[in-house]
């Protein structure tokens, strides 16, 4: 095509590519197709565009949340990134509704013919995890090998390489621990909200030594359940004990920067925090949606070759499942909710804050 011919539809969307990328297994040797290949093929290759996307936003959230400052024009620009990837999530979900019309029978036409080729080789969704921060450590392994074993030199070594680049999480977490408002003059937000937990606390524990309505029994059990609670409030206190748990990968974020998201969820109304609760947000609704993808082709999984073992050596159906539980990303963020405290328990932010906090306009009158 030269410079001066007009743009042409079927080119530009390079379509003898697309469309001429499903060859089915099936048929090769001049034998009849397996009718539900084209299927299993096409949405295989939907899901990897959507991949592709979400990297392509991913990346650009990743480049700018990494600098240093921030710039603050660009934070829109952020959110606005990971929504479209939340926005895309529902799609995939979808899709996998589609393929279930593809019943067990109509799978074992070609199913055997696969081996060992497997959506365990998905390079994209393996670069997804890792630009998310599923730290290498935390993945399932299979029968002691990594999970990049099974793939091709060339796809093992990208992936060995993505594992040392910038993070979604990691960047999250430098920008967090950034966050001015933590300590504002006199102002120390960790001083008062430790103050009104250990109020809070105290004022449940009274309520349980006093409560008429229950026996001795019933008490110790209540006050037991509040040891429990109480503990849990512990790390968020102590520096080393919060580092403890990050070394065992039960935290992921700095206490410094968990502090700071909890600061963000717990005023998101005062107008500087807006922006950064919808990015908070926007993480909670795409880790949710990781998962609800794994869930669904989990199930899928289930209903289409029940309890046999994959294509590509796991244990099928309980290792997607093990999976979705497990890598999991975010979950600080999720846990933030542990330490919210009712609005009207909430310290006061002192005026000074509010007034930086807010988007106040010169009187130009
Ligand atoms: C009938 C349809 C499908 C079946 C029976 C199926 C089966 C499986 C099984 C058994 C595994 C575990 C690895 C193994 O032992 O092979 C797996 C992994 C995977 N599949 Fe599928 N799959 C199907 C459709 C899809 C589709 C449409 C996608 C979209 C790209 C997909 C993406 C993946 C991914 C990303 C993994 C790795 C998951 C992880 O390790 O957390 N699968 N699949």
């Amino acid at each position: 095509m030269s410079a001066q011919d007009p743009l042409y539809y079927w080119s530009y969307l390079g379509l003898d590519e697309l469309l001429g990328a499903q060859r089915l297994v099936s048929a090769s040797d001049g034998r009849e197709p397996a009718h539900d290949e084209l299927l299993f093929i096409v949405t295989h290759q939907a899901f990897e565009l959507w991949f592709k996307q979400i990297l392509w936003e991913l990346d650009a959230a990743i480049e700018t949340l990494g600098q240093e400052p921030v710039p603050e024009a660009a934070m829109g620009q952020v959110v606005r990134n990971l929504e479209r990837i939340v926005a895309i999530q529902p799609l995939l979900v979808q899709q996998f509704q589609v393929l279930a019309t593809m019943t067990p029978l109509d799978f074992l036409d070609f199913r055997d013919e696969l081996i060992p080729a497997s959506g365990f080789q998905s390079v994209q969704f393996r670069l997804i995890e890792n630009r998310l921060g599923l730290p290498p450590r935390t993945r399932l392994k299979i029968k002691g090998a990594r999970y990049t074993s099974r793939l091709s030199e060339e796809h093992a070594q990208r992936l060995d390489a993505s594992e040392s680049e910038p993070t979604l999480l990691g960047v999250l977490d430098r920008w967090l621990a950034r966050t001015p408002f933590l300590r504002f003059g006199e102002f120390d937000f960790w001083a008062v909200y430790r103050e009104a937990v250990e109020t809070m606390l105290e004022r449940d524990r009274r309520l349980i030594e006093h409560n008429p309505s229950v026996d001795e029994v019933v008490r110790q059990q209540q006050l037991d359940a509040f040891e429990v609670t109480r503990d849990t409030f512990g790390p968020l206190f102590d520096h080393d004990a919060w580092e403890a748990l990050r070394a065992e990968g039960k935290r992921q974020l700095s206490q410094e920067s968990f502090l700071a998201a909890l600061l963000i969820s717990l005023y998101r109304d005062e107008p500087a925090l807006h922006l950064p609760f919808r990015l908070l947000t926007a993480l909670i609704d795409l880790d949710e949606g990781f998962t609800a993808f794994r869930n669904a082709h989990a199930q899928l999984v289930h209903r289409t070759i029940g309890g046999r073992i994959g294509t590509g050596g796991t244990s099928g159906h309980g290792y997607l499942q093990a999976a979705a539980r497990r890598h999991q990303v975010f979950t600080d963020l999720f846990d933030l909710a542990t330490y919210h405290l009712p609005r009207k328990e909430l310290p006061h932010l002192p005026e000074q804050v509010r007034e930086q906090m807010s988007f106040r306009y010169a009187d130009r009158g």
